[in-house]
């Protein structure tokens, strides 16, 4: 290995530990994986359509319908489980706040306790699958919503 090259050396390293350091500062929630959902893949869509029936629809309906009064708080305080389907709010926020709600719940998202009755699905079901429900969650809105959507994920807004 010639001179030059071993002077680079210890460059690499710089610039590995700088990017490591810079990995570590961004917000772990995601785990260093990008998420972007795919509502035109069948495969994947159909997959999470029996992720969604199996984990999603008693709470989030099977027609993605939410429970009945979804705006009003119950008397524990606690909402009701919204619909995913365009009359909700799922499709106002981003794909890795989606991604973020679904394996970590809310608390860890908004960084303080808040009772709700949304369930983490850390350790329960894979971020695969999530990707995937959340993808046949997207898959069902109008065109014109996924494009909004779309356009918020594109904003960087969560
Ligand atoms: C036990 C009932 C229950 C189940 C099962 C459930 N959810 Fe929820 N979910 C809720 C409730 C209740 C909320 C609203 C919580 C709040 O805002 O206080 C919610 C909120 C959400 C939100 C945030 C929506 C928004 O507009 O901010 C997402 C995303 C979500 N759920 C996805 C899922 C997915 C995906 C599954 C299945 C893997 C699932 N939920 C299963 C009850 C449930």
């Amino acid at each position: 290995m010639s001179k030059k090259l071993l002077f680079l050396i210890p460059f690499g390293f710089l610039i590995a530990g700088i990017f490591g350091v810079f990995q570590f500062l961004q917000p772990s929630a995601t785990a260093g994986v990008k998420v972007v959902l795919q509502p035109q893949n069948i495969a994947l869509v159909r997959q999470g359509k029996a992720v969604y029936l199996t984990h999603c629809a008693s709470c989030h309906g099977s027609n993605l319908e939410g429970q009945q009064n979804w705006r009003q708080r119950l008397p524990n305080g606690m909402l009701p489980a919204p619909p995913h389907d365009a009359t909700g709010h799922t499709w106002h926020h981003s794909d890795s706040y989606l991604f973020m709600v679904t394996k970590y719940g809310i608390e860890r998202l908004i960084g303080q306790t808040y009772a709700n009755a949304m369930p983490i699905y850390e350790g329960i079901i894979s971020d695969q699958e999530i990707l995937s429900v959340l993808s046949y969650i997207k898959s069902t809105w109008p065109g014109e919503i996924q494009a909004r959507q779309d356009r918020i994920n594109a904003r960087g807004q969560r």
